[in-house]
Formats: C-alpha cells, sequence, structure tokens
C-alpha cells in the first residue's frame, strides 16, 4: 500500500492511472477507520482505483471540540485500508494542507444552517474547504460519504452540483455495531457503561421509523417520542432531534417527500450523531 504525503505525489500517481485511462474513486476519511469507512471503501472498489485520505482536518474543528485528541494511528489505517482494497492511502501533515498564510474558504448558506451547522458554527466551513482541496488534489471520478453524516452528504452534494465539480457524489448506508450503535470514531471514547447507554440513540431513532410505519406524519410527536426515549437514558444529554428535508436540511413539520430524522445526543463528553431518512408521498 503506497502513502503519499505531499500533493505532489498523489497528483504524480494518479496522473498515470487517468494516461492509462482508470477511473478513480476517493474517499475522504479523518482516519481511525472502522468497518463504516471499509464499506466506503468498498464501494468504491467500482472504480479502477481507490484513494483513501486520512486528514484530521484541524480547521472543520471548534475551539472546544477534540482536534487534539481525536484518534490516530496511520498503521492501523494503512492495514484496514488494505483489507478493504485500497490502492493509495493519501496522509497530508497539516502544513501540507494549509499553508500559514492560508486565506480562502468555501462557504456556503442553506443546507449549513440547521442541525451541526448551527451546533458547530465554521464546521462546514472547514468540510467544505479541505473536501474542494482533497477534489482538486485526487480529481477522482466518484467521491464516497456515509450516511450517516446525512448534512454532511447533504452539503457536499449541494457543493459539488453549486461549483460544478463534476464529480459523481456517491452516499453509502450507514454501519451499524450489532446492538444497533453507528459506527462512529469517537465510539472509541465511551466508557463500558457509556457504550451501553449510546445504544438508545439508535433504538429511540428506530422506535420513531416505527412511529411513521404505522401511519404517523406529525413530525413534532416522533420527535416528542424519540426526545422521551433519549431522556430516559441518564447518561444521555440530547443536542438536537430534528425533522428536515433531506436535500435542503429545512425544518419539516409533516413526513412528506424524503424527510431526515436527525439526533445529536451527548452520552457523557462524547457527542454522537445518528439518522434515519423516511420517504412518503
Ligand atoms: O466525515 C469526515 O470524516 C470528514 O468530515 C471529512 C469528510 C473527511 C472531511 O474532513
Amino acid at each position: 500500500m503506497k502513502i503519499a504525503k505531499t500533493i505532489k505525489e498523489v497528483r504524480e500517481i494518479v496522473s498515470e492511472w487517468k494516461k492509462l485511462g482508470l477511473s478513480v474513486g476517493l474517499v475522504p476519511t479523518m482516519g481511525y477507520l472502522h468497518e463504516g469507512h471499509q464499506s466506503l471503501i468498498r464501494c468504491s472498489n467500482e472504480n479502477d482505483r481507490t484513494v483513501v485520505s486520512v486528514f484530521v482536518n484541524p480547521i472543520q474543528f471548534g475551539p472546544n471540540e477534540d482536534f487534539a485528541s481525536y484518534p490516530r494511528d496511520l498503521e492501523r489505517d494503512t492495514k484496514k485500508c488494505e483489507e478493504a482494497g485500497a490502492d493509495l492511502i493519501f496522509a497530508p501533515e497539516a502544513s501540507e494542507m494549509y499553508a500559514e498564510d492560508f486565506s480562502s474558504f468555501v462557504d456556503m448558506t442553506g443546507p449549513t444552517d440547521e442541525l451541526c451547522g448551527l451546533r458547530r458554527p465554521g464546521h462546514f466551513r472547514g468540510v467544505c474547504t479541505v473536501v474542494s482541496k482533497l477534489f482538486n488534489i485526487v480529481t477522482p471520478d466518484r467521491a464516497y460519504f456515509g450516511q450517516k453524516d446525512a448534512q454532511q452528504l447533504a452539503v457536499i452534494r449541494r457543493m459539488v452540483r453549486d461549483l460544478s465539480f463534476g464529480i459523481e457524489i456517491v452516499g453509502c448506508p450507514i454501519v451499524r455495531e450489532e446492538d444497533g450503535l453507528a459506527k462512529s470514531s469517537r465510539n472509541t471514547y465511551l466508557s463500558a457503561d457509556e457504550r451501553k447507554a449510546a445504544v438508545v440513540i439508535s433504538k429511540s431513532l428506530k422506535a420513531g421509523q416505527e412511529m411513521i410505519e404505522k401511519g404517523e406524519t406529525d413530525t413534532a410527536k416522533i420527535i416528542a417520542s424519540i426526545t422521551a426515549m433519549i431522556e430516559s437514558e441518564p447518561l444521555a444529554k440530547i443536542d438536537y432531534i430534528k425533522a428536515v428535508d433531506a436535500d435542503s436540511i429545512e425544518p419539516v413539520d409533516t413526513v412528506s417527500g424524503r424527510i431526515l430524522f436527525a439526533a445529536a445526543v451527548y452520552i457523557g463528553k462524547t457527542r454522537l450523531i445518528d439518522n434515519f431518512i423516511a420517504e412518503r408521498n
């Protein structure tokens, strides 16, 4: 497995592939890979070559967030990439991505105004900026993002459309632990008790989904039921539970069209997100 540390190396390798007429998939990650990331790499194997970027992007973390403690282990990530069939890892240092006087950012209004965009000011500016850079460096045909970060997926789709990137964005399903907890690198922060408590997030969302299957269309009632279930868990503290249009991320009152039910919940000090999409015409 080749690990490129510089933009120049990636450009040289990808340009050789392109000369041979090979298609290229990109899986952007912040490392500490788990089966969720591996499923993205496996989706990307529909391309002739797959590049995985491993970069804990400083500019998408707020001042009181977990940038410093975010788990990092490139050796472990390399094995996971090999297992899943990736061809190249791009693992730059922050100085390779951001010059000291870096001052150009990709900003967005609309899909970034709700959910994590509201709760984490500047987060999506950081995500859009680094993903744009990765798109310009790797020039993939397709890029793969997890549905667990549903707002991020909607934001990236909007950015690619608005800025005419000409890259196909592929959303891949959430991968879960056996008890339903969505896989996340941040699950490693949980103590044994917190890990047990964390299952309340997926359980409550599943109960909400069942209400819709039984005919409930009032998003306030569904959110109230999800909220009550999560509040019954002493280690859980809700950051937000919201129903929004899955593409525009605008709040909705009724389940009609593609509706994203998104939750952000603190389990102890760890902030976890999860969601489901309901479709009804
Ligand atoms: O989803 C993530 O891990 C990050 O937000 C991403 C897309 C790799 C950008 O840093």
